[in-house]
């Protein structure tokens, strides 16, 4: 059994002709016309292919191609947010040979004879990215594709989770969401399809996003030197150009078109124990309170399925969870929060006694084969149905089903099993002839595969929006689509406990970050196997500073809780679990960054210096925003590394040492140890270390501020209650600070969120001469460590203190 679906897997992978292959696909014909709409132009070739240039932006323009025969489409997509977009001037220049199209910052060029589009810096005429032949589409298949001239020394990134280096230069892989336990590098596809990715070259950046949800295939140069291939099974050849020249600029772009992550609660910053399955309901009291009394810090605990009753989703197991609302409240007592699995698969009950089943069969929101029989597949509870969530009315029920577990008290939703799987055909080959309504569309099973978790995702996250309009949703997907991270966070599904898929982790959290999804995580240590005390240590050191920081194992594995390892690894998943509650501040300006300019919390070094060749696939380090960078131990029994630290001034975290930029250096890492650095001219805001992010305020607020070389550093800190959504109506504060030439400006903080009284300190990093500090003009006495008084002091040789009680004013303090 199993032999044969590994079979059917390794067939789907292989999938129907290779991007490369080119046969019984018809180029559009030559340009013969041309004619202006409201915000680009149609352009009619010989054979009748039109194709729609449209500037969204001045760095925005949509590519819309419908060929010869092809039948129109309804234009709509589910990953889209953004439809309507100020005008942008453009002009269009009409030539012999070709037409262009010119924007603030793009030219288009589209060639006559044959056709081919060429995107060119306005301001330079440089050539971003070039066709290398014709658009082209197999009449007889559907399939249609792109191929693009590949640059000598162009690299790429993105296409959101992927099991493989940072760097996609001479890889190609497919779209396919794909449920795929035990993935390692090179799998694919995997879970999840982000078309969407970014071409390098030079320090200049351009991104582009393939929005067709069939199968694709992309192929960067692996089947062919010289050519960046882009085939579609079927359905519209639609792409999004972005101009960059900066990274983030084009992730600002493309999480303004499909969406931004909105703001989780703080509580989704803390620490997340799970298993398959912890019950009854006392083994998580007991949970809980062995985390107390270890002395863990834990935010969730969650409920897999074995929680409902025979895995009918939208019901409790009564005598595994006689009270679900009992214990919930008992765990908030103790600021643990429950989060439940929610799949797909709905219970196939014909013979009545289940609710959900019947009313979804009588409304009609079960998808359907095309002769009109139910697609039943099986799933947890043997056969199971599926809910069309592309019927609104579908998505709403769906929604309000959840208060059978908002009722109860539980906080977030787990949605998994979204590909959707389905143990009887987990390629979903036999399922082509599944119809969905997709607006009446009436679209194929190929169109809505990989669209089918962003529309649970939506479903389940607009649910919990309306039943509990003062809280901020929390759902977590394994599967997804462009636009997942306006839904959901995504962890990468059912990794490996070993170190390879802990090395694994850093490209792929990355990639999905400069993908869009800004929230990522996965499985500690591992969800297939166990792993060792050394693996639990590491994969924390790494956790501690990954938006999702999640425990969880499979059925049959030991337990997973971090005092199951023994007293050493333990202490050491204590010290990171420290150290992250401590960064809480930090972490949550970082993910507030995210959510306003969808540049992610994890980023490869490359993202913030995108000009250092040294960093294009540089993916055994990574930095949290622009201040952290870690270079975790990613290997068994290695007790140090080589670090890169880019050009500039860096500080040890841990020591507070000064270190040169612009080197490889080597340093020690004994197993309780993670080398990490502060970026000079950055500014990090930390508290005291907390049980549970909910425990205390956060009081005192340290603000650690790392001159750079030329002794200047600057940054914020972001707060809001962390809960409501209120911070959308501006409810928030945002404390600004500067450092330059031994002065340090506080600004008045901006917004009106009011925090409870506390006190600043600021730790002035490279202060090794200074002998006296006043306070906007007048001396500021000196005072201890230990003494809660206002003033300064010395905290080391190079570091100076300033204790000052938060009076929401704008203050100067000059260092001499
Ligand atoms: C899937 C999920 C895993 C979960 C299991 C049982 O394998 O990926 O996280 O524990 O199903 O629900």
């Amino acid at each position: 059994m199993r032999l044969c679906a590994s079979l059917l897997c390794g067939l789907a992978l292989l999938g129907p002709a290779s991007a490369l292959d080119w046969t019984g696909l018809r180029p559009a014909g030559d340009l013969a016309s041309l004619a202006r709409r409201d915000q680009g132009v149609d352009l009619t070739c010989a054979d009748g292919t039109v194709v729609q240039l449209t500037v969204l932006a001045p760095d925005l323009v949509r590519v819309r191609a419908r060929f010869a025969g092809q039948p129109a489409a309804p234009d709509h997509s589910w990953a889209i947010a953004r439809t309507a977009w100020p005008a942008a001037p453009w002009q269009i220049h009409e030539a012999a040979a070709a037409v262009t199209l010119t924007t603030a910052e793009l030219e288009v060029v589209v060639r006559r004879h044959p056709l081919l589009v060429e995107f060119r810096d306005a301001a330079t005429h440089r050539v971003i990215n070039a066709d290398q032949r014709p658009m082209a589409r197999d009449p007889q298949t559907g399939r249609v594709a792109v191929a693009k001239r590949l640059g000598f020394d162009e690299h790429f990134y993105g296409l959101g989770e992927k099991a493989a280096h940072l760097d996609r230069r001479r890889a190609e892989f497919t779209m396919w969401n794909s449920d795929t336990p035990g993935y390692t590098e090179g799998t694919d596809p995997i879970y999840q399809s982000i078309p969407f990715y970014v071409g390098l070259e030079g320090g200049n950046a351009y991104g582009l996003f393939h929005d067709n949800s069939h199968r694709s295939h992309f192929d960067f140069g692996r089947l062919s030197q010289d050519c960046a291939d882009y085939a579609a099974d079927a359905g519209v050849l639609d792409y999004y150009f972005f101009h960059g020249p900066s990274l983030k600029k084009i992730l600002g772009r493309y999480t303004e078109l499909t969406g931004r992550m909105p703001l989780p609660p703080l509580w989704a910053l803390g620490h997340q124990q799970s298993r398959y399955s912890y019950y009854p309901d006392t083994m998580l009291d007991e949970v809980a309170r062995q985390y107390r009394a270890h002395d863990l810090p834990l935010d969730v605990l969650y409920l897999d399925i074995h929680y409902m009753d025979g895995y009918r989703v939208f019901t409790w197991d009564q005598s595994r969870f006689p009270d679900p609302a009992a214990l919930t409240a008992r765990l908030a007592q103790q600021g643990v929060r429950v989060v439940t699995i929610l799949d797909p698969g709905v219970k196939h009950q014909p013979e009545g006694g289940y609710p959900v089943f019947d009313e979804g069969l009588a409304r009609d929101y079960f998808l359907r084969r095309q002769d009109g029989s139910l697609y039943i597949g099986e799933v947890w509870p043997g056969q199971a149905v599926f809910v069309d969530y592309t019927k609104e009315d579908a998505r709403r029920w769906w929604g309000d089903k959840l208060t059978a577990l908002t009722g109860p008290g539980v906080a977030g939703i787990w949605t998994d099993m979204n590909e959707p799987s389905d143990f009887a055909d987990k390629t979903g080959e036999r399922q082509k002839d599944i119809v969905f309504d997709d607006l009446g569309a009436r679209s194929p099973y190929g169109a809505n595969r990989n669209t089918f978790a962003l529309n649970m995702t939506r479903a389940t996250y607009e649910g919990l929006a309306r039943l509990q309009p003062d809280r901020r949703p929390f759902v977590i997907t394994r599967a997804g689509y462009a636009g997942i991270q306006r839904y959901a966070t995504v962890w990468t599904g059912d990794n490996n406990a070993t170190f390879d898929a802990l090395a694994l982790n850093l490209p792929m959290f990355a990639s999905l970050g400069l993908s869009g999804e800004a929230f990522v995580g996965s499985d500690l240590p591992g969800f297939i196997g166990r792993g060792d005390a050394e693996l639990l240590a590491r994969s924390y050191q790494v956790a501690a500073l990954v938006p999702l920081c999640r425990n969880h194992g499979a059925i049959d594995q030991y337990d997973h809780e971090p005092w199951r390892y023994g007293p050493q690894a333990e202490g050491i998943v204590r010290k990171f679990l420290k150290l992250r509650y401590r960064l809480l501040p930090f972490l949550y300006t970082t993910l507030e960054e995210a959510h306003r300019t969808g540049v992610p919390l994890f980023r490869p070094l490359l993202l913030n210096f995108q000009d250092d060749p040294a960093t294009l696939n540089l993916d055994d380090e990574f930095m949290v925003g622009d201040a952290l960078l870690a270079a975790p131990v990613l290997r068994a029994g290695e007790r140090g590394r080589e670090v890169y630290l880019p050009a500039g001034r860096w500080y040890d975290y841990w020591t507070g040492t000064a270190v040169a930029g612009g080197t490889t250096l080597r340093t020690d890492a004994p197993l309780d140890h993670l080398p990490l650095y502060a970026r000079g001219g950055s500014v990090i805001p930390s508290t005291d270390a907390m049980s549970h992010t909910g425990e205390k305020p956060w009081n005192p607020l340290r603000f650690a501020i790392y001159p750079d070389t030329a002794g200047h550093a600057a940054g914020s800190l972001y707060e809001d209650d962390g809960q409501s959504p209120d911070y959308q109506k501006g409810v928030s504060r945002r404390t600004a600070l500067s450092f330059a030439t031994g002065k340090l400006s506080l600004a008045a903080p901006a917004g009106n969120f009011a925090p409870a009284a506390r006190r600043f300190e600021f730790s002035l990093h490279a202060s090794p001469n200074v002998t006296s500090v006043t306070l906007d003009g007048r001396a500021l006495p000196e005072t201890t460590a230990t003494a809660l008084t206002p003033g300064w002091f010395r905290a080391s040789p190079d570091v100076v203190v300033i204790r000052h009680a938060d009076d929401g004013r704008a203050h100067t303090f000059d260092l001499r």
